[in-house]
């Protein structure tokens, strides 16, 4: 399914009152999990700035042993400190990584803003070979900033 007709959906699960925001986390996860072939788990993490810690709140796919990742340490950790996007075409080419899967080909990952502060991300592991485009930064992007108004 092309991103522009996975906006209305997130939108509608978002803004659904009835569920708290950790249901609202993981039925965004679901969505892109199953509706993009090569989005094959999909988290979100929260920091705790006091331990300098992320935490997983929400995901869809295979259950991780990485609950909880010290700022610096892996993909995850690395955006906690950098503010930036990270884009991993090939997870074998990275000395600082945490791998959750042996299938786990590449990783995306966005971080998310609230009133400017990076306080978390979204985190995609795909089972193929660099398959992240710029398109897919700018819908998870998207995502990340309609996530923050629910938090
Ligand atoms: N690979 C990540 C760890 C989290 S798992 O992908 C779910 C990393 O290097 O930070």
């Amino acid at each position: 399914m092309p991103f522009t007709s996975l906006k209305p959906k997130v939108k509608t699960i978002l803004a659904n009152e009835n569920k708290s925001s950790e249901e609202r986390l993981k039925e965004v996860c679901e969505l892109l999990q199953s509706n993009i072939n090569y989005y094959d788990w999909v988290g979100f993490y929260f920091a705790n700035e006091v331990e300098r810690t992320l935490h997983l709140r929400a995901f869809a796919g295979e259950p991780t042993d990485h609950t909880v990742i010290p700022f610096g340490k892996g993909i995850c950790g690395q955006v906690a400190v950098s503010n930036s996007n990270f884009v991993v075409p090939d997870v074998k080419a990275q000395d600082n990584y945490i791998a959750c899967s042996i299938y786990v080909k590449s990783e995306i990952v966005i971080p998310l803003f609230k009133d400017g502060k990076n306080i978390g991300q979204i985190d995609i592991d795909s089972h193929v070979v660099d398959p992240f485009s710029i398109e897919d930064e700018r819908f998870l992007e998207w995502v990340n900033e309609e996530v923050a108004e629910i938090l």
